[in-house]
């Protein structure tokens, strides 16, 4: 029997390529994943760009915040030596670039804007305007740990998917969706329970649990009734299936 449940790539393949970069979404792609999960800032010349820390520091060659560097200097940066030498060259990607590559695909998407710590203001619009250029509104979960952002999103456009993200349990989550306009959970794994599992299932309200490396705990929130995980190694995760 084919089976619903999905494996996300958690940016990308990134426990095997350096992540949030095109060749990290590509393995994940290769390996079979159904979707690809990734991080978005903006520049300071106002770019959405796909790096998950707000400094460049753990994951390029180069020094700062992602905020004070425009767009012509962030690409000059190394994405991939960090990981490997063997992926030097590697550039930190625009959103636009992930999206014209995904629009050659059929993969799923999570887009969480990284605004938790600075406000990017007018992110929410120009993820929403390259979501709808692309035509992957109807591919893609909008995620993020700052709910104010994610109700901004809903009350946007209420056709796009959005996802509270949580690292914790908290009383009642499916009342606090419906408080935010958001669709779906994600959640760190070891916070799921039965008890979470059976209020949401009840609701029809998809859980997505992050970041699942181990093979056991893939198959077990699967039996939990999860919708999808999280995880750096998607090609082992998709064997459990
Ligand atoms: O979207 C799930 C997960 O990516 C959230 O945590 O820190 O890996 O971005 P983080
Ligand atoms: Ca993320």
């Amino acid at each position: 029997m084919a089976s619903s449940f999905q494996i996300y790539g958690h940016r990308g393949s990134s426990g095997t390529h350096p992540e949030n970069t095109l060749l990290s979404f590509q393995a994940a792609q290769r390996a079979g994943a159904h979707g690809i999960e990734l991080d978005v800032q903006l520049t300071k010349d106002l770019v959405p760009v796909v790096i998950h820390d707000e400094r460049v520091e753990r994951t390029t060659n180069g020094i700062g915040f992602v905020k004070d560097f425009l767009y012509e200097d962030l690409i000059r940066l190394d994405a991939g030596q960090t990981f490997s030498n063997r992926f030097q060259g590697t550039s930190i990607p625009s959103l636009k670039t992930v999206l014209e590559w995904a629009s050659s695909t059929s993969l799923l998407l999570n887009i969480e804007l990284k605004n938790g710590v600075f406000p990017y203001n007018s992110l929410e619009d120009r993820v929403l305007d390259l979501l709808t250029h692309y035509k992957l509104c109807d591919r893609t979960i909008l995620s993020s740990f700052n709910h104010y952002s994610i109700q901004k999103l809903a009350q946007k456009n209420d056709k796009i998917e959005t996802a509270v993200l949580l690292m914790e349990k908290i009383i009642e989550p499916w009342n606090y969706l419906q408080r935010v306009g958001a669709k779906s959970l994600h959640i760190e794994w070891q916070a799921v329970d039965e008890h979470l599992m059976e209020n949401t299932q009840k609701r029809d309200i998809p859980v997505r649990p992050f970041t699942v490396n181990d093979p056991l705990q893939v198959s077990n929130l699967q039996k939990l009734g999860c919708s999808a995980i999280f995880t750096d190694y998607p090609a082992a995760a998709i064997q459990t299936l």
